[in-house]
């Protein structure tokens, strides 16, 4: 099915049960289909949360149709090479995360969220982050940066010419060449 709210239309700012309409699909909503592709036309910003196991053709078709985003996948996703290429290019960055690198969600899942986070119906995902095309000051900011370059702290890597930094913090401010960086880095990645 597929809601349309058209505006608030009794005046109380709030989108009410009544002024939605629940319309059923003609196909099964596959995002890939037509019906859906013609929805995802109309759309200024797409804001959600899409199942990660087509999370790489679910973003290729947002790139496709040139869509402002937001969505959620897991920080794995940043390693796939479909698309680190677009983080290189400049086309997707992250957003400001989840607090801890995890996520809750309120589901009709059974309750599997861990003994801190109790709440009725909620699900606990860790390793998940916000990717996007929107413009954020996050990207713009410069890490400060304290550590001193030195052999013994920074080894370098048996098959590559290129040195191991273990943590994003630990990043030396006096070092130019290529680094090894851990995949939460991406978090701080500054293009400029
Ligand atoms: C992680 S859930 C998020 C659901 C919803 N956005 C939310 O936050 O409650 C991903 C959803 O994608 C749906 N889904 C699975 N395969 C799909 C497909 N090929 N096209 C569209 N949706 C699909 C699943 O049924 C599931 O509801």
């Amino acid at each position: 099915m597929y809601l349309v709210y058209e505006g608030d239309k009794n005046g109380n700012n709030i989108p009410d049960d009544e002024e939605i309409e629940v319309l059923p699909l003609k196909g099964d909503g596959d995002f890939r289909s037509p019906e859906c592709i013609a929805f995802l036309k109309e759309a200024d910003i797409v804001v959600t949360n899409p199942l990660f196991s087509l999370f790489r053709e679910y973003l290729a078709q947002l790139i496709k149709y040139d869509k402002k985003f937001l969505i959620i996948g897991h920080q794995n996703a940043i390693k796939y090479k479909e698309i680190f290429p677009l983080i290189k290019e400049n086309k997707l960055w992250l957003g400001y995360g989840f607090k801890g690198g995890a996520g809750h969600f309120i589901s009709q899942y059974e309750d599997k969220a861990t003994a801190g986070n109790h709440k009725e119906g909620m699900i606990r995902v860790s390793g998940v982050t916000w990717f996007t095309n929107m413009e954020i000051k996050k990207r713009h900011e410069d890490i400060i940066l304290y550590n001193k370059y030195s052999p013994e702290e920074y080894p370098e890597y048996a098959n590559y010419d290129a040195i191991d930094v273990s943590k994003t913090a630990e990043i030396p401010c006096d070092y130019f060449g290529e680094m090894g960086v851990p995949i939460t880095f991406m978090d701080k990645y500054n293009p400029e």
